[in-house]
């Protein structure tokens, strides 16, 4: 990082440096914590973000890979929390803030303590389910930054004392993200209804799922937003950690879990005007085998098409997953009342409703996943100086 663009945060890691050394093809970094952190000087090189090399957090990029000198013999020193590199083959200096380098340094060590470390849940959330009162959210931007470090790391949150009127629907999301619209519109109206097209409307009980499992992303923030909540009680909403169930089923079944982490599973919606269409695994992983997404819903799944021998082998998973996500052990329960809100990933946690027969109305909507983890780090970096993730 350029000495300029260096964030007024990173002046608390002043002094953090006690030694550097440098080769042609690395470079150590030693730390007053003892930490060493070594550099490949490519990646050291192809980081410089001066004015004349482009600043690739902007999307700047003027020094291209093909312009990378063979030889990267280089001399490195450090005044303060300034790290300079001369390269000794062109007419050209990087500086970098030391603690953004150290944000960055990729042992196996600082990885793991950077990587997002959700925290999985059973039906034991009920009892400390998170949540944020909406008006603080919108006066104060720490406790907005809750909302997202909620979601974050427990894929949910509750929003308390929120209007019940009908337009604050899509304040919410504003405050958010963006809405993502669809075929539905921008909110859809549940509340249940004389033969509804959508089982939402009707007042049946539903079994966990994630949403709209047809469509490539699929929603990625969900709102369920309560106007009026069911006279008898009914229509809880329940809750299920999908990577919970991912993580205990990798130990039941590891089989099972290769299959369902790796086969696509097709979901559609066929109805008048309406023909998507989407695959897609079960449990989606990273490239280090972590679990980053979840997708399960029985009532979307279309015709399965695989080589004849996976059929039986994938069914039978299939079945042994819907049964783990059927078990109340893993269900949180909660009942909202006229004026929260439920924040939830569709890509890790799965809804399901008790049954009601009273007038119940929920207004449901939902906003990209991108936006909103865009919000959440730019507020992240205002309010708690990570730079990590620029
Ligand atoms: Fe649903």
């Amino acid at each position: 990082m350029q000495a300029s663009h260096i964030p007024r945060e990173s002046l608390e890691f002043a002094g953090l440096v006690t030694e550097v050394m440098s080769d042609e093809r690395r470079a150590t970094i030693t730390w007053h914590d003892g930490h060493q952190s070594i550099f490949h000087t490519i990646g050291l090189r192809d980081n410089c973000s001066c004015d004349s090399c482009g600043d690739h957090s902007g999307g700047h990029r003027f020094f291209e890979l093909n312009m990378m000198p063979g030889d990267l013999a280089n001399r490195i020193s450090f005044d303060g929390n300034l790290i300079k590199i001369d390269w000794l083959k062109e007419p050209h200096s990087t500086v970098f803030d030391a603690a953004w380098l150290r944000s960055h340094c990729y042992s196996n060590q600082e990885r793991a303590r950077r990587r997002n470390k959700p925290v999985l849940w059973d039906a034991g959330l009920t009892k400390c389910l998170p949540h944020v009162s909406y008006p603080a959210a919108l006066e104060d931007q720490e406790q907005l930054l809750a909302i997202y470090d909620a979601v974050r790391t427990y894929g949910i949150c509750l929003l308390e004392d929120v209007p019940k009127c009908p337009e604050e629907t899509e304040k919410i999301a504003g405050l958010l993200s963006f809405i993502r619209e669809t075929h539905y519109g921008r909110v859809f109206e549940i509340v249940s209804t004389a033969n509804p097209a959508v089982i939402a409307n009707n007042p049946v009980p539903l079994r966990p799922h994630t949403d709209e499992n047809f469509r490539e992303p699929p929603p990625g923030i969900m709102i369920f937003h309560s106007i009026t909540a069911s006279e008898d009680g009914g229509g809880k909403s329940v809750m299920t950690d999908g990577f919970k169930l991912a993580a205990d089923f990798k130990v039941q079944y590891p089989s099972e879990y290769e299959l369902l982490t790796n086969v696509p599973i097709t979901h559609r919606r066929f109805i008048e005007g309406v023909g998507l269409r989407a695959e897609a695994p079960v449990i989606g992983l990273d490239y280090f085998g972590h679990i980053r997404e979840f997708r399960l819903n029985e009532r979307t799944m279309g015709p399965l098409d695989f080589p004849e021998e996976l059929l039986e082998p994938v069914y039978d998973a299939l079945s042994k997953m819907f049964a783990l996500s059927y078990d109340s052990k893993y269900h949180m329960s909660y009942l909202l009342k006229d004026g929260e809100a439920l924040v939830f990933d569709n890509a890790r946690v799965l809804h399901a409703r008790t049954g009601f027969n009273g007038h119940r109305h929920v207004r449901l909507t939902h906003v990209g996943t991108d936006e909103f983890y865009s919000r959440w780090r730019q507020l992240r970096h205002e309010l708690k100086g990570d730079i990590n993730l620029i």
